[in-house]
């Protein structure tokens, strides 16, 4: 029987998570205060936490899915694949109705559970984690920009300036469909920039991002924010405007950022990013000496309707 956890019940679940916390792969376990942040998030109202008993009522296995991100988080039963199968169904039955996409992502979706979301309507998008060491940062020639085009940091009031670029650039292109949440229209992609100011992906200050202007007007974006107690530079999103592309403009503003992030924080050992491998900035990343750390997979759910 598989039933939604309520709040009173939720403290059952912090030995479950220590398990998975112990079976996950270096650098892939979740934070130590994971069952604080999920309790919290449920409190919120923004997981739905289900668990599957036994008949004797011994937790078996749970699943979470965030309702801000239409995601099915992860599902961990300690190795019962039939199981986490069924406690997938269960989440998709409960909310692919009322959500336009379900995505579904993280280093807990074994082949198994990859093959049976591609089964039933998953469409499966391979991402890589990259990182560049400070050294090949310090090293990487300094951009020289074309006449009357300038970088300058990034302020807040700058942000529905830049979020007109994000939703121009991501309009029709791979990003939009993995990430429909982020990058489906313009008001999404205006959250997409204040959750980053936010440091909702990693602590951010001002001076970590940067824009580039041509004639005085915003053409690109590389944000930044720092992660892993300060030694890891984070970007979690560079865009130039489509109109600017092709130009070699994408690879002068990643390393222009990365250098400034650098100089500003000394304790940073590298810089990292994620990317989807159907979009071209791999290109970029490759040419500036990224590494591949490692691959994983999002999938994404599109409701078609009736
Ligand atoms: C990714 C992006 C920022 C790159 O900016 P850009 O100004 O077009 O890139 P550049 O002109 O600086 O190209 C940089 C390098 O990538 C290579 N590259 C770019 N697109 C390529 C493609 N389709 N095929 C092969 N190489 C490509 C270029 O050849 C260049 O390499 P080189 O300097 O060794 O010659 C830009 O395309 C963009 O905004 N995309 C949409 C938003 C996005 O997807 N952001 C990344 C999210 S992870």
């Amino acid at each position: 029987m598989i039933r939604i956890i309520s709040g009173d019940t939720l403290d059952t679940i912090g030995p479950f998570v220590d398990r998975l916390r112990e079976k996950s792969a270096e650098g892939q376990a979740p934070p130590p205060n994971f069952t604080e942040l999920i309790k919290k998030s449920v409190s919120e109202g923004k997981t739905f936490l289900y668990s599957a008993y036994s008949d004797d009522d011994q937790l078996l296995g749970i699943g979470m899915f965030g309702d801000v991100s239409k995601r099915i988080s992860f599902v961990f039963a300690d190795g019962d694949q039939d199981l986490e199968i069924k406690l997938v169904d269960e989440i998709f039955d409960n909310h692919s109705k009322d959500c336009s996409s379900v995505a579904a992502a993280g280093p807990w979706i074994t082949e198994v559970i990859s093959n049976h979301l591609t089964k039933i309507g998953f469409r499966k998008f391979n991402r890589a984690y990259l990182s560049l060491e400070r050294a090949d940062i310090e090293s990487a020639r300094q951009p020289e920009l074309f006449e009357d085009m300038k970088f300058e940091m990034y302020n807040e009031s700058q942000r529905d300036e830049v979020s007109k670029i994000l939703f121009k650039a991501n309009d029709g292109f791979v990003d939009q469909i993995v990430f429909p949440h982020f990058f489906s229209t313009l008001e999404t992609c205006n959250k997409v920039v204040s959750d980053i100011e936010n440091s909702v992906y990693g602590e951010y200050k001002e001076p970590f991002s940067w824009i580039l202007r041509n004639n005085g007007q915003i053409i690109g974006i590389c944000l930044m924010s720092i992660r892993n107690n300060g030694d890891t530079g984070y970007i979690p999103y560079i865009v130039i405007d489509p109109d600017y592309q092709g130009k070699g403009l994408g690879r002068s503003l990643l390393i222009h950022s990365m250098k400034k992030i650098i100089d500003g924080e000394p304790d940073i050992v590298k810089v990292d990013l994620d990317v989807t491998l159907e979009n071209d900035a791999k290109f970029l990343y490759k040419s500036v000496g990224f590494k591949n750390v490692r691959e994983y997979s999002m999938y994404n759910w599109v409701n078609e309707g009736e």
